[in-house]
């Protein structure tokens, strides 16, 4: 089955959602499919990576980035450790934590392009810098896309769980340095939080290429 036909049947039976999916998204989830698949954060992404080549997706919840990829005719490799493989064309599933999954890769595993979409925030920014980017930036091809959009909010009740590090963009291409800023965006946005309550969160984008 094609990526956006499979896509859209979480809406015709949400209750087969995994426990990780959030009903806002459970509601909106193909008007969602299609937001995603027009954002520029994302078309950019895919604009720099190289034609048909190979996606990494981190925590890819659903896999509703992972879909727009497959459609867009990449290879496809998704991680995320609350849900199970959706079953999307071009798309290699693994429900696995980040961490201890990643350092099982053998040296000839390759990405072309790295999508990290409100992800980083829940790793420390100590295990981040010190074993996250060295593993990612040993997967990726020469000429490859790290893609990175991040939040924090100040820790709230209504949170789901805390976040652990705060990325601005400047601190980001300071980590990424020697590499060419494709993109870098930082704003404030109130949100809800999944719990309910108003929040305002502080979010960065940045996509790089090395
Ligand atoms: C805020 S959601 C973002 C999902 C998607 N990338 C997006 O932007 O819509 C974070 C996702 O990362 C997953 N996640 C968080 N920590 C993880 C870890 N250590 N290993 C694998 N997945 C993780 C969660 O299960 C969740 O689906």
């Amino acid at each position: 089955m094609r990526a956006r036909e499979r896509i859209a049947c979480p809406i015709l039976a949400p209750a087969k959602q995994t426990e990780c999916c959030d009903t806002i998204m459970q509601a909106d989830y193909s008007a969602c499919v299609f937001l995603y698949y027009m954002d520029t954060f994302t078309e950019q992404f895919i604009r720099a990576c190289k034609p048909g080549g190979h996606i990494l997706d981190l925590g890819a919840h659903v896999g509703k980035y992972s879909a727009t990829f497959a459609d867009r005719d990449f290879l496809v490799t998704a991680v995320d450790h609350a849900c199970d493989d959706p079953g999307l064309d071009g798309v290699r599933w693994a429900k696995a934590d980040i961490k201890e999954w990643l350092p099982t890769f053998s040296e000839e595993v390759m990405f072309d392009g790295i999508f990290m979409r409100n992800i980083l925030q829940f790793f420390s920014a100590e295990y981040a810098t010190d074993i996250l980017f060295p593993l990612l930036d040993k997967h990726l091809r020469t000429g490859g896309v790290i893609a990175i959009e991040t939040f924090y909010a100040d820790p709230a009740p209504s949170f789901l769980v805390p976040f652990a590090s705060y990325w601005s963009a400047e601190k980001l291409k300071k980590q990424f340095s020697a590499w060419k800023v494709l993109h870098s965006k930082q704003y404030k946005e109130e949100r809800e939080a999944l719990k309910g309550g108003r929040h305002l969160f502080r979010i960065t984008d940045v996509i790089v290429k090395n």
